[in-house]
C-alpha cells in the first residue's frame, strides 16, 4: 500500500488532520489501535477556543456544533464562599464554546465516513521505519494479517501512551515533565448543571469544578489523592464532598443524578522536543499532555494541527517546505504558553499540600483577581485562547 501521508492515531488530532489533508486532494491512511466505540468512550474536556471551532469550521465538520454547542461569554472561580466572574467577552474580546471532546470526535468520524476515508481500527503492532531520511514505511497487523504502507510522511497523533514519540531516537527527544500529587475524581450526569457557566472551585478540602455538556447533562469533578480508585468515590461520598467545597447558593442548586460514567484521572505536566524527527511530525498529546485545569489538551492538538496542515499542504501544493521546517518551533511556543497557564491555574485552584503557606499566597491571588482588571484580562486572554501565530 502507499499514501501521502500515513496518520497514526483516531483521536481529535488524527481525524481533525486527515480531514483538512483530504479537503485539498492529500492521501492519507489512519491507523488506530482501538475501535472506534472505544475511541467514542474517553471521556475528556470540552471547552473549545475560537481558533479551535474556526479549524472544525474549515474542516467542513462544525455543522452539529454550530447548532447544538453552548457559547460562554465567561466563567466563575468560587473562593471564600464568593463568587469572582471572569467576563471572557468583556475583558479578552471573545467567548468560548462547550461541546464535548466526544462529540467532536463523532462528528470527525462520520465526515469521514461520508467521505470514504481509509480508517483502519484495530491496527496493532504498529512500528514506524525509515523516516530519518529514506522513504517512511509503517507496518501494522490487523486481524493476525501483516501490511506494510509506503508514504512520503508520517504523522504521529496517538497520543501520551502512542508508538510514535517512543520510535524516535532518545538522544534527539528533550523531555519535561510536571507530577502533580493529586488527581480529579469525576461524575458525568444527566442532570442540568448548576449554574449556567462553568464554575472553578478553591476550597481548603481540595479543587472542585462543576462543567457541562448540554443543558441537561453535567461534568463534575473534584480532587482526590493520586491512590484514590473510583471505588473509594461512592455517588453519596461524591456529591458530599462537591457540595462542601461550593459556595452555599451553589450547594443548594445541586440537582444530583446516577452517574453515567466516573473515572479518576492523573494531572500531568509533559513536553517533548523538538515535534519533527525527519519524516515524523508528532501532533497533539503524542508531543504534549497539559492538566485539565482550563482544558487546553484539545486546544493545543488544534493548534498543532493547524500548523501541520499548513506545512503539509504548502508542500504538496507550492514545493514549499517553509512551513514543516518551522512546524516544531512554532507549535512549541505556543504549546509551553498553555503549559505555563494550564500549571499556574492548577497551583492557583488545588490543595497543593498541608502547608500554610500556599493557602496564603492563593488567597492573595484571588484577591488580585477580584481588583484588577488587568489581572483578569490576562486570565480571561489565556483563557480564551491565544491568538495563532502566523
Ligand atoms: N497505534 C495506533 N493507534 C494508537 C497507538 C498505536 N500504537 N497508540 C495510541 N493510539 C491511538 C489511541 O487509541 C487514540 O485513539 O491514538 C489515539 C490518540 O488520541 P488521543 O489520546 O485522544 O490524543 P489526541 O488526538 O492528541 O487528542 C488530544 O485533547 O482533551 C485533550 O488530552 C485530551 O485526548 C485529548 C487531546
Ligand atoms: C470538562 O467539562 O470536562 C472540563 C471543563 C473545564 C476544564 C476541565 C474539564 O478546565
Amino acid at each position: 500500500m502507499r499514501t501521502q501521508v500515513c496518520i497514526i492515531g483516531a483521536g481529535p488530532a488524527g481525524l481533525l488532520l486527515a480531514l483538512l489533508l483530504r479537503r485539498e486532494n492529500i492521501d492519507c491512511i489512519v491507523l488506530e489501535r482501538r475501535t472506534a466505540d472505544y475511541v467514542l468512550g474517553r471521556i475528556r474536556a470540552g471547552v473549545l477556543e475560537r481558533v479551535t471551532v474556526d479549524l472544525l469550521r474549515r474542516a467542513g465538520c462544525a455543522g452539529r456544533l454550530d447548532r447544538e454547542a453552548l457559547v460562554h461569554e465567561g466563567f466563575e472561580i468560587a473562593h471564600g464562599g464568593r463568587r469572582l466572574r471572569i467576563d471572557l467577552k468583556d475583558l479578552a474580546g471573545h467567548t468560548v464554546t462547550v461541546y464535548g471532546q466526544t462529540e467532536i470526535t463523532r462528528d470527525l468520524m462520520e465526515a469521514h465516513h461520508a467521505q470514504g476515508t481509509n480508517i483502519v481500527y484495530e491496527a496493532v503492532d504498529v512500528s514506524l521505519h525509515d523516516f530519518d531520511g529514506r522513504p517512511p514505511r509503517v507496518r501494522y497487523r490487523r486481524g493476525g494479517v501483516g501490511h506494510e504502507i509506503a508514504c512520503d510522511f508520517i504523522a504521529g497523533c496517538d497520543g501520551a501512551h502512542g508508538v510514535s514519540r517512543e520510535s524516535i531516537p532518545a538522544a534527539a527527544l528533550a523531555t519535561f515533565e510536571r507530577r502533580y500529587p493529586f488527581g480529579w475524581m469525576g461524575v458525568l450526569t444527566d442532570t442540568p448543571p448548576v449554574a449556567d457557566e462553568i464554575v472553578y472551585a478553591n476550597h481548603a478540602r481540595g479543587f472542585a469544578l462543576c462543567s457541562m455538556r448540554s443543558r441537561s447533562r453535567s461534568r463534575y469533578y473534584v480532587q482526590c489523592a493520586l491512590t484514590d480508585t473510583v471505588d473509594d468515590w461512592a455517588d453519596a461520598r461524591f456529591w458530599d464532598e462537591l457540595r462542601r467545597r461550593l459556595p452555599t447558593d451553589l450547594a443548594d442548586g445541586l440537582v444530583i443524578g446516577p452517574p453515567i460514567e466516573k473515572s479518576i484521572a492523573a494531572l500531568r505536566s509533559f513536553v517533548a522536543e523538538p515535534m519533527r524527527f525527519g519524516a515524523l511530525f508528532l501532533a497533539g498529546d503524542a508531543a504534549h499532555i497539559v492538566p485539565p485545569t482550563g482544558a487546553k489538551g484539545l486546544n493545543l492538538a488544534a493548534s498543532d494541527v493547524h500548523y501541520l496542515s499548513r506545512a503539509l499542504i504548502a508542500h504538496y501544493r507550492n514545493r514549499d517546505d517553509g512551513g514543516l521546517e518551522t512546524y516544531s518551533a512554532r507549535a512549541l511556543a505556543r504549546v509551553w504558553k498553555a503549559v505555563r497557564f494550564s500549571w499556574s491555574l492548577t497551583n492557583l485552584l488545588h490543595r497543593l499540600g498541608d502547608d500554610d503557606f500556599t493557602p496564603r499566597v492563593q488567597q492573595a491571588e484571588l484577591d488580585y483577581l477580584e481588583r484588577s482588571r488587568n489581572a483578569r484580562a490576562a486570565l480571561a486572554e489565556n483563557y480564551a485562547g491565544l491568538p495563532l501565530e502566523d
